[in-house]
């Protein structure tokens, strides 16, 4: 091994090794100065160590300039020893902010003009995991943690990416605040009270508020008027999925697990048992979670290259099933392979 700055890959589980092992062959295709180093972790990785996220894993992602993460498969009932390989991973490099772009494609199955980002709290809530039995199994409590600090600094990373968003698109800016805050009113009140209280700081942005349940709702109808979300971690990810039903679907939303010092892309969707191992899987939104990762990275000529690549590839070119296509994960990764090294000039595709 060199000492070149590396990205670590991990597939995980299921289509996790698919679109993974697609998007890794686009990523070598680019001009960049990274090493590829391989990372275990996942539900196999426990079935062969009785560890879902061995101690060199861990380490190895510590070192890394950057992750790629593809999906894990997570049981339904408890195992012994089992814990979530990402969860750890969010935890234990402070990837305290998740910031998923749904956006619209040029698909007949995705509502038009939708541009908004999730910024989803990464770090507590109910996916602390904090639960116990009581009355011999028959009462079970989860503990949903919500903290000051936790909130504000979600909250500033929301308002950044805001004033980031409204500076580049020349429009003013607005962040919606998601809550249940009438029923939880300690928990969820804790986390509105800290937001509202940090917009303060932000007199340029337009907030306001919206209870989870009608978000959903309203989000639905009308996708086009939301701009940037900020939600505690569970709602955020509910939200995220509903929202990429908008736009083409699960195959093609990117997320970016970011903290102060590492960051860990993947796609929003999971392992997909039902069409794992067939080659069927649409690798876009682990190609895009790399976009997110050479753009963070300051790979700007190299992520445009893959965003350009990608967008002819949904105008044109070969689709998978979820995007009413025939054609195999591989299919797609080699069509978007074949633009990445000789593009079409933007005059004659686009
Ligand atoms: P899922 O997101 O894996 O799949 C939901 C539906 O969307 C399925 O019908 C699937 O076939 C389809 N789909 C997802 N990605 C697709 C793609 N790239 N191309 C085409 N179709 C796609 O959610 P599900 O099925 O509820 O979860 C399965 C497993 O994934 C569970 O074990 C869960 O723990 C795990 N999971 C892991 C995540 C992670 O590692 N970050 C995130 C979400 C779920
Ligand atoms: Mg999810």
């Amino acid at each position: 091994m060199t000492d070149r700055p590396r990205i670590g890959i991990l597939p995980g589980d299921g289509i996790g090794i698919e679109v993974v092992g697609a998007a890794t062959r686009v990523l070598e295709a680019l001009p960049l100065e990274f090493e590829l180093e391989r990372i275990d972790a996942g539900w196999s990785t426990f079935e062969r160590c009785g560890t879902a996220l061995p101690e060199a894993s861990l380490a190895a992602a510590r070192d890394c300039t950057a992750l790629l993460f593809g999906a894990v498969s997570s049981p339904s009932t408890e195992v012994d020893g089992y814990s979530s390989p990402i969860l750890e991973l969010r935890r234990e490099l402070d990837l305290f902010a998740n910031l998923r772009p749904v956006v619209s494609s040029p698909l007949d199955s995705s509502r038009s003009g939708v541009d908004m980002l999730i910024v989803r709290e990464n770090t507590e809530g109910l996916y602390c995991g904090r639960e116990r039995l009581e009355d011999d199994g028959r009462i079970a409590i989860a503990e949903r943690l919500i903290s000051e600090r936790a909130s504000r600094r979600i909250a500033e990373r929301a308002f950044a990416e805001a004033e980031r968003r409204a500076e580049t698109l020349a429009r003013p800016a607005r962040v919606t605040v998601v809550h249940k805050a009438n029923v939880l009113r300690m928990s969820d009140g804790l986390f509105r009270r800290t937001v509202l209280d940090t917009a303060k700081a932000f007199p340029a942005i337009e907030v306001e508020e919206q209870l989870v349940d009608s978000m959903i709702y309203r989000m639905i109808l009308e996708p086009q008027r939301y701009d940037v979300i900020v939600a505690p971690n569970l709602y955020g990810d509910i939200l995220s999925d509903a929202a990429a039903a908008l736009v083409g679907g699960l195959g093609l939303v990117p997320s970016a697990n970011v903290g102060d010092r590492h960051i860990l892309v993947e796609p929003v969707h999971g392992s997909a048992p039902d069409i794992a191992g067939q080659g069927r899987a649409n690798p876009i939104a682990t190609l895009r979670a790399v976009v997110l990762m050479l753009e963070h990275l300051g790979e700007g000529p190299s992520a445009s290259l893959l965003t350009r690549a990608i967008e002819y590839c949904l105008r044109h070119g070969p689709r998978t099933e979820d995007l009413a296509g025939t054609a195999s994960t591989e299919e797609v990764a080699d069509a978007i392979l074949e633009q990445v090294r000789r593009p079409v000039p933007a005059k004659a595709g686009f």
